[in-house]
Parts: C-alpha cells; structure tokens; sequence
C-alpha cells in the first residue's frame, strides 16, 4: 500500500527535520527533494550544463559533501527555475511518492505537482528571522563560515526566486494545512505534524 506525506515550504522552515521524524516513526521512506536539486547545483557549478546535469543524475552525486553550502543553495534555486531541468526530476519523485510502504517527500512544489493526490499535504512554514537564526546555527555548528545576515540574504532571496517562477512556484496547495513553526520547538512541530497523519493513516 502506498501512502504519501508532501511537505512543502520556504528555506529552512524545518521541512526536513519533520520529514526525517515523520519517516521514523511511521516507517516511510523519505526524500529529502531539495537534495536533488543541490546537486543539479553543484554540477553546474562545476561547469556542466545544468538540463544534462538533471537528465544525467546519479545515486552518488546526492553524497557530495559540499550541497549544504549556501553556494549549492543558490545554485539550487538558479537550476530550479529551468522547466527542463523539474521536468528531468519529476518521474524519479512520482514513483518514490507511490513506493510501497508510504513515503514523506520535502521541498516546494510535492503538494502541488509531483504529488497532488498526496493522502496528507502540510505546507511547513516560519518567519523570516526565525528561519535565518536556526539555518545559521545549523551552519554554523557543521562549520561553515557564515554570518547571520548573509545567511537571512540567503533565505530571502531564494524565496523570493521560488515563489516567482512560472514553473512550480513555491507555494501551498489549496487542500494543504498550514503547520507554522514561529514559536514551535522541535519536537512540538514533530508532534503536530505526527498527529495529523496519523488521523489519515489510521483510518
Ligand atoms: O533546506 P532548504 O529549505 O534551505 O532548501 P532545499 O529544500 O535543500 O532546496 C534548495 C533549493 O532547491 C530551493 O531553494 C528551491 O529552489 C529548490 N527546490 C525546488 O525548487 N523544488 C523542490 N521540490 C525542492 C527544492
């Protein structure tokens, strides 16, 4: 039986925490989307034409320890507005969606493309500063070289990118909750987030 989680959001809104959490303790297989694109990043970062990069996509290229850079992320985003190259990613993503056994998938367009049938659609969210303030301690601690204020540039401008491209634009799917994280720790997040799906995948 499949069974899909799409989690969709803004940069660093803590998608992918609740994704990993979510896939613990519900057993599903999870994808981390963002990760794909990273990768289309770095590669074109590394002078290959980005369409190719997409279509050419291997296992391993997702192990590159440089796609958490904020290089890579805005990389990411520049890649992310060509339709060639979401359109090279889409049947990867389908398929992980409906993989036996449920799956929780994150990034900005699950709800509303690659899984619109999706048996529950959370769209995480978060103020700007608070955002900025917990990417940058995350980058901070894996010991990139990072100020607050580049890091809230950052953010702001791929945001800003993802919700104004015509292909897929970041955004929530009419039937999504909206799961705000201002004032949440961790771990309440988690909770919600757990407590919504299971009152789908119960039944
Ligand atoms: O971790 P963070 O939220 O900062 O970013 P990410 O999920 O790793 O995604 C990096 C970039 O990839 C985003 O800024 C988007 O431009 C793009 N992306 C996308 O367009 N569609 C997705 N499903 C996932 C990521």
């Amino acid at each position: 039986m499949s069974f899909c989680v799409a989690l969709d959001g803004p940069a660093a809104a803590g998608k992918g925490t609740i994704g990993r959490e979510v896939a613990r303790r519900f057993g599903f297989a999870h994808l981390d989307t963002g990760l794909l694109y990273r990768a289309v990043g770095a590669r074109m970062l590394d002078g290959m034409d980005p369409v190719e990069a997409a279509r050419a996509l291997r296992r391993e290229d997702l192990d590159r320890d440089d796609l958490r850079s904020a290089e890579a992320a805005q990389a990411a985003s520049k890649v992310a507005a060509i339709a060639e190259v979401r359109a090279a990613l889409v049947d990867f993503q389908r398929a992980f969606a409906r993989r036996a056994g449920g799956a929780v998938l994150d990034g900005r367009d699950i709800g509303t493309v690659i899984c619109p049938d999706a048996e529950v659609k959370l769209f995480v969210t978060a103020s700007d500063e608070v955002r900025a303030e917990r990417r940058y301690l995350e980058l901070a601690a894996a010991g990139h070289d990072v100020t607050r204020q580049a890091v809230m540039e950052d953010l702001r401008q791929r945001d800003r990118r993802d919700s104004e491209r015509s292909t897929a634009p970041l955004k929530p799917a009419g039937d999504a909750r909206v799961l705000d994280t201002s004032d949440l720790s961790i771990e309440v997040a988690v909770a919600r987030a757990v407590d919504l799906i299971a009152k789908r995948y119960c039944k």
